[in-house]
C-alpha cells in the first residue's frame, strides 16, 4: 500500500516533491513546533512548509535538526514576503531565511503573493538563487493564470509549482488543467478549508461510508485530484489522522458529489487585489 512517505509528484525541473506535506502557519511556540515536527516526521511527512511571514523559520530549523536525520531526508519550502520582493531584497532575504533555518539550501522557494511593483525583478532573483544552489526549485504562490501568463513573457524558467487556495469549496479546476498543460504542480494551501467544511452533510455522509473523518475525506479528495497539499495541525492525533488516507478510495460517484460543493468560496484574500495593492490588504476588506 502507498503511504505518505513514498508518494511524490514530479516537478518540471527534474526534482520531486512529496504529494502531502505539513503546514506550519500560526505555529509559533517552539515546544509545540518540536512535538508537531517530530510527530509529523515519525508519521511519514517529508515536506515542511514555512514562510518568512510566519515568524517561525528559526524554530522549524531547530525542530528539524532535532530529528537527527540527514538533510536530504526532508523537503523544506519557504516563501518570500511581499516586503522582501525586488531583486536584491529577495536575494538577501533568502540568505536571512537560510540563517534562521540553519540550512545551506531550501528545496523550494515561493513568491508568497504576486505584487505588481516588483513582479519581474523578484522572479529574476529567484532564477539567480536557483543558479547559486541556495534553492533546488523555484515557484510561486497565489498566482492566477493571468499572473503566470504575464510571468512567461520575461521568465527564463517558469515556476514548477503554484501554491494556491484549493479546497472542495474552491476547486480551481481551470488552474488544475492549466497546471497539467504547462508542467506546473498545483499545491493546495488551507487544504482543509481551515475547518469550514467539517459539518458539510455531503462530506459527512461520505466519511460515514468509509468509517473515516470529514478531514480525511477532504484530504483523500486532494490526493485523488492530483494536487500536492499541506494540512496543518498541532495535535498529535490529527497529524496522524491527516496522513492516514492511503487505505481507502473515493468512488467516482463520491467524487462527483464533492464536485458539486465548488462555490468559489475563499477562506482568505483575493490574489488580484494583493497584486494591485502590492501587499496583503487590511482585514476590513476581507470577504
Ligand atoms: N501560500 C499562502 O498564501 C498560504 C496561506 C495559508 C496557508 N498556507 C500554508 O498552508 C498550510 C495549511 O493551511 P492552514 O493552516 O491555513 O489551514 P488548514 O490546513 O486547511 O486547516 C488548519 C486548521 O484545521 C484544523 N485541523 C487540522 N486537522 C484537523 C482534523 N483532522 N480535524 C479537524 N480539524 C483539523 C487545525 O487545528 P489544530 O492545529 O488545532 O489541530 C487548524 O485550525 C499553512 O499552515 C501554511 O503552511 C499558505
Amino acid at each position: 500500500m502507498a503511504s505518505i512517505s513514498d508518494t511524490y509528484l514530479q516537478l518540471a525541473d527534474g526534482n520531486k516533491i512529496p504529494q502531502e506535506g505539513f503546514g506550519t502557519y500560526k505555529v509559533t511556540d517552539p515546544s509545540e513546533m518540536e512535538t508537531a515536527i517530530q510527530t509529523a516526521y515519525d508519521t511519514g511527512y517529508r515536506l515542511f512548509d514555512t514562510a518568512q511571514m510566519y515568524n517561525n523559520e528559526e524554530m522549524i530549523g531547530s525542530a528539524l535538526r532535532s530529528l537527527n536525520v540527514a538533510r536530504d531526508k526532508y523537503f523544506v519550502t519557504t516563501k518570500i514576503a511581499e516586503s522582501n520582493q525586488g531583486f536584491q531584497p529577495a536575494i538577501d532575504s533568502l540568505k536571512d531565511s537560510l540563517k534562521r533555518l540553519g540550512m545551506d539550501y531550501v528545496d523550494l522557494i515561493l513568491v508568497h503573493w504576486p505584487v505588481h511593483n516588483k513582479f519581474f525583478d523578484t522572479w529574476r532573483a529567484f532564477e539567480e538563487l536557483k543558479k547559486e544552489g541556495l534553492t533546488r526549485s523555484i515557484g510561486v504562490s497565489n498566482y492566477t493564470m493571468a499572473h503566470l501568463e504575464l510571468l512567461k513573457t520575461q521568465a527564463n524558467e517558469m515556476p514548477v509549482l503554484d501554491q494556491i487556495e484549493l479546497t472542495p469549496q474552491m476547486q480551481q479546476a481551470p488552474m488544475r488543467r492549466f497546471g497539467q498543460e504547462n508542467g506546473i504542480v498545483m499545491q493546495a494551501w488551507a487544504p482543509l478549508a481551515r475547518g469550514q467544511m467539517m459539518d458539510n452533510p455531503v462530506l459527512k455522509e461520505i466519511a460515514a461510508n468509509h468509517d473515516k473523518t470529514v478531514a480525511q475525506v477532504i484530504l483523500r479528495w486532494q490526493l485523488q485530484v492530483g494536487n500536492s497539499f499541506i494540512p496543518k495541525s498541532v495535535h498529535v492525533a490529527r497529524i496522524k489522522q491527516n496522513a492516514d488516507i492511503f487505505d481507502f478510495e473515493l468512488t467516482a460517484d463520491e467524487m462527483k458529489k464533492i464536485a458539486t460543493l465548488d462555490h468559489y468560496k475563499r477562506v482568505s484574500q483575493e490574489p488580484e487585489l494583493v497584486y494591485e495593492n502590492d501587499k496583503q490588504y487590511p482585514h476590513h476588506f476581507k470577504n
